[in-house]
């Protein structure tokens, strides 16, 4: 016990402020100790998650063929809410607050609300893990997405709501921050805070849509009303379904932005450009939504191809302006300080051994690459086809909220563990080991996981399904290579992950205490402001051109190819 509580003391002023001396800030007690037991939660739910990835990826992998196809969607449902719910949301509460009251040197307002708001969150927490183990016939386990009409536990319902209404008290204090902060002045946001706070309007949008879905459908569970309709549930539904994944993807670069800035010692190339690309998000990308609905029947066709294609486009906008700029911003930054000679030396030269900045840069980078790529290309509706319900299409969000968001809030832990838990790494070995080992690993799976379902149509969502197909003569098994890889390296991505919650609780009860402004390693070389006088504008970012480039190409190979594929599906029938 007396371990645990050490882990929410530090050395305060008379007015409960220390100065990081990492970031600068003037932190204040009740905002560190909500992060930390924000994101503290988040790291339990992110183990329990973790626990079921190994048990659905061993059933995927039918060599073993871990589960029975009864249990496998109770694991399926625990892995999913424990993780892209649970995992996430916890850390975005945590990241709100950082952006807000700790960016802005202030206290936490409203310090029992987001007490408050933890407690509710995690009863919530914990009542839809008990609904979905409690589940029984003729209820099913709800999976993410809890369809209507198949019949759930209306306590999966009743939990959610609890959960989500814990998350707007959490997020309240947030928003008292930023009104204290801005009211009777003019004075803008920093651009952390900027991106936290539409961060958060983006987060109230989704909670709105979630509590309507589920309330909706809690009220037919309980015989309030007497018929459900699944088009509008849906509708309602994937408000929050995607929602969540747009706050995903904002707290993510807003991340990208504060840790590339304090650990590899990036600048703001230019803040109206991001700040604009942030606002776009606002207006544009809800419409991302639709993208879940391309074949549903109570939709025209015209509203799927204007709000998945041409209107959504303005967020697509957005995450290219992004991918330009935080690169942009390392280079510059880097530049600027002599650390960068060549097209490249900013990049070579950067703190690879760094967990934190490694982790970052490689969600950056896988991110863009296999889960941005494929989300805009698997969005249209043409393509589409060739991805709908195919595991190509679980290899697509793995690929944005395993390599994207996950990595990056790994990053982020690494960074309240030294930064605000003082502690240093058990070891920094294995610290800096664990980025390299997730991302490896969980690209390759990804990568099968999007060879299996594009190439050879392997469905999503079932427990057996290569060897046999119960009632039919049809025959994945020229996918069984694909997933003998995809197997192999499963096993060693959640083995990164468990060495990840390893290195993370073992710091936080071992590590050795860092003394009082010491940066534990994590500053970039010459500290955090230094600069060689450099007007930012006269800096080269033809190293960040040329990678701009790169991406260019390999966007247009894959929608070409995805474009190819589409009409080989012509000639079924034939
Ligand atoms: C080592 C890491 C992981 C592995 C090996 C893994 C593997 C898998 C597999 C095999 C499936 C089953 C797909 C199916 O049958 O359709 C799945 C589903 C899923 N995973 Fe993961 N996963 C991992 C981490 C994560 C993380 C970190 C998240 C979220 C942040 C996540 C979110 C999901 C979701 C939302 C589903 C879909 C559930 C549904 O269809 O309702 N996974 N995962």
């Amino acid at each position: 016990m007396s371990a645990i509580t050490s882990l929410f003391r530090n050395d305060y002023d008379a007015d409960g402020f220390r100065t990081c001396s990492v970031t600068g800030l003037d932190v204040h007690r009740s905002v560190e100790n909500h992060v930390k037991l924000f994101g503290l939660t988040a790291v339990i739910a992110l183990a329990v998650g973790g626990v079921f990835a190994f048990t659905v990826a061993m059933t995927r992998w039918e060599f073993i063929g871990f589960l029975d196809p009864g249990s496998y969607y109770t694991h399926l449902s625990l892995h999913a809410w424990n993780l892209l719910i649970f995992w996430m949301v916890f850390m975005e509460i945590a990241i709100l607050y950082v952006g807000g009251p700790m960016v802005l040197g202030r206290k936490l307002p409203l310090r029992r609300l987001a007490s408050a708001g933890w407690v509710i969150m995690a009863l919530g927490a914990v009542g839809v893990n008990a609904s979905i183990l409690l589940t029984e016939a003729p209820n099913e386990a709800p999976l993410l997405t809890a369809y209507v009409p198949l019949p759930v536990s209306p306590w999966f319902y009743g939990t959610a709501i609890v959960f989500l209404f814990g998350t707007t008290i959490a997020a309240l204090p947030f928003f008292a921050t930023i009104w204290f902060e801005t009211r009777g002045t003019r004075r803008s946001l920093p651009l952390v805070a900027f991106g936290a706070f539409i961060t958060g309007i983006i987060a109230v949008e989704a909670i709105l849509g979630g509590i309507a879905a589920f309330a909706y459908a809690l009220a037919w569970r309980v015989d309030l009303i007497a018929a459900v309709e699944p088009g509008i549930y849906r509708q309602l539904y994937w408000i929050i379904g995607h929602g969540s994944q747009q706050i995903n993807l904002l707290a993510m670069i807003t991340v990208w932005y504060f840790l590339t800035h304090v650990v590899g010692g990036a600048v703001v190339v230019s803040e109206k450009v991001s700040r604009t690309a942030f606002v776009f998000y606002l207006f544009f990308i809800n419409l991302g939504a639709a993208h879940h609905l391309l074949v549903d029947p109570g939709v025209s066709a015209g509203w799927r191809i204007w709000n998945t294609s041409y209107a959504f486009y303005g967020a697509a906008f957005a995450s290219m302006i992004h991918a330009f700029a935080i690169p942009a911003g390392i280079e510059a930054g880097r530049r600027r300080r002599g650390q960068g000679g060549g097209l490249f030396g900013w990049l070579t030269s950067a703190p690879w051994g760094n967990p934190v900045f490694a982790a970052t840069v490689f969600s950056i980078i896988l991110f863009g690459f296999l889960g941005g790529i494929t989300g805009v290309v698997m969005g249209q509706m043409q393509v589409n086809m060739t991805w709908h319900n195919t595991f190509a299409a679980v290899g697509h969000f793995h690929a944005t909220v395993v390599l994207g968001t996950t990595l990056a809030f790994m990053g982020l832990v690494f960074f309240v563990i030294k930064t605000m838990f003082r502690r240093d790494f058990v070891s920094n070995t294995l610290a800096s080991a664990v980025p390299y080992a997730y991302a490896g690993a969980m690209s390759i799976v990804t990568l099968m996981m999007m060879y299996a379902g594009i190439l050879y149509g392997v469905p999503r969502r079932t427990a057996e399904v290569v060897r046999n197909i119960p009632g039919s003569e049809f025959s994945f098994a020229a996918a069984i290579p694909i997933f003998m890889i995809f197997g192999i390296f499963a096993v060693v991505a959640i083995a990164s992950g468990a060495l990840f919650i390893l290195v993370s609780v073992g710091s936080l009860l071992f590590g050795d205490r860092l003394p009082g402004g010491d940066d534990g390693g994590l500053l970039p070389e010459g500290g955090l402001h230094a600069d060689g006088g450099q007007p930012i504008h006269a800096v080269e970012l033809r190293g960040t051109f040329t990678l701009c480039l790169v991406f260019l190409a390999v966007f247009i190979a894959i929608y070409v190819l995805n474009w190819y594929l589409v009409t080989q599906l012509w000639s079924i029938g034939a």
